[in-house]
Parts: C-alpha cells; sequence; structure tokens
C-alpha cells in the first residue's frame, strides 16, 4: 500500500465486524509501534492486548464510559497503551528531566508509537479507535498494571464495519508559520 493511501485513508473505526484478529498479525502492530522514534531510544511505550472474551467484556463494561462502549462493543481486541514513567525526557543528570516538559515527553514518545501501530493496522485491513476517555482505576486493576506505568489510551482494533468519511482537517495556514 502507498504510504499516501496508507496516512489518508486511515479512519477512526467505531463500528466493527464480529470477527477474530489473527495474533501474528497483532504482533505486527505492535512491532510497527516499536519501531518509532523515542527520546534517547528509550521506548517507554509499554502494551496490553486483550483479545480474552471474559477480559474484553469487563473492559468494555467498566473502563469505558457508554459512548465508547457502543463503539467498540464488537470489537475483538483491545490495546491498552502505557508508558513506564521516568525513562523519557531525561537529561545528563541521571533521573532528572532535560526541561520544562518533563514527563510530557513520555507521552510524546508513546503518541508516535500509537500512530504506527493504527497506521499499520489499516496497512493489515484493520479498523482502529483511540480511546482517551476511559477508566484508569479499572484497566489497572483487570489488567494488573505496575504503579510505575502510566496508562493513556486504550485502542480498539478489529474489522471495520463501517467506511467513515475523513472528517476535515484545518487548512495549513491555520495552523503553521512558515519563515522563508
Ligand atoms: C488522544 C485521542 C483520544 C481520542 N479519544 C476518542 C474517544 O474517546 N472516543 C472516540 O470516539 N474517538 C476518540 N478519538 C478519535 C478522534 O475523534 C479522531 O481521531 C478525530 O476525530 C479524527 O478522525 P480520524 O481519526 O478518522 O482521522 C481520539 C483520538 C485521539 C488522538
Amino acid at each position: 500500500m502507498k504510504f499516501e493511501k496508507v496516512l489518508e485513508g486511515r479512519r477512526s473505526i467505531r463500528q466493527y465486524k464480529v470477527a477474530p484478529v489473527d495474533h501474528d498479525v497483532l504482533k505486527k502492530l505492535i512491532k510497527a509501534a516499536s519501531l518509532a522514534p523515542s527520546w534517547k531510544n528509550s521506548q517507554c511505550p509499554r502494551w496490553y492486548v486483550i483479545t480474552n472474551d471474559q477480559m474484553l467484556q469487563e473492559l468494555k463494561e467498566n473502563a469505558l464510559p457508554p459512548a465508547n462502549q457502543a463503539k467498540v462493543e464488537k470489537a475483538p481486541c483491545l490495546i491498552v497503551a502505557c508508558f513506564e514513567e521516568k525513562l523519557s525526557g531525561i537529561g545528563n543528570e541521571p533521573g532528572v528531566y532535560a526541561n520544562e516538559a518533563g514527563e510530557g515527553w513520555s507521552y510524546f514518545d508513546l503518541g508516535l508509537a500509537v500512530e504506527n501501530l493504527c497506521l499499520e493496522a489499516y496497512r493489515q485491513g484493520l479498523g482502529t479507535l483511540i480511546m482517551g476517555i476511559r477508566n484508569e482505576d479499572v484497566i489497572r486493576s483487570v489488567l494488573k498494571i505496575p504503579p510505575a506505568q502510566k496508562i493513556v489510551a486504550v485502542i480498539a482494533a478489529g474489522y471495520p464495519d463501517a467506511d467513515p468519511k475523513m472528517p476535515p482537517r484545518r487548512k495549513i495556514k491555520e495552523t503553521t508559520v512558515f519563515f522563508d
């Protein structure tokens, strides 16, 4: 698939087919995520890939608000995107952030990795939905995520049962200043 097609064709998918996703395909998504750049190659992202029916149900029912629950009701996979704290953004002095963005660099690194994951998913014929509205406490307790890992997003993945149009994007002149 051409790069332009991958960039333009990926959409947030809010309706899924009842169809499982092969474990090897899911591994390809994580591999793609691992190829993203990160602060000093610190590779802070951590992933929890859930395809177990009981756990899927528990997370969908208890960790997502009703609006998101409905959107991913049939999704056969949820991926919880986390990062290991105090790895990214550290300067030359051990344990000390290099600048004011601090742990924000971890969110930055994780975002880069999540986009890789979503683009690879699209290339594999899958749809994804990144969800920022989720219950951190429920996710931590169900998946037994250690306290040193920050839980950021839940990403649904599965075969799309909808073909939404691209929501409009801001014009370049609205977002960018060029100094020629
Ligand atoms: C950090 C983040 C959080 C999001 N949270 C939600 C969410 O909770 N529910 C939802 O339906 N979409 C969510 N989205 C999807 C956005 O609404 C979507 O990316 C945007 O409208 C652009 O559409 P597109 O992804 O199809 O290009 C989220 C996206 C991002 C990047």
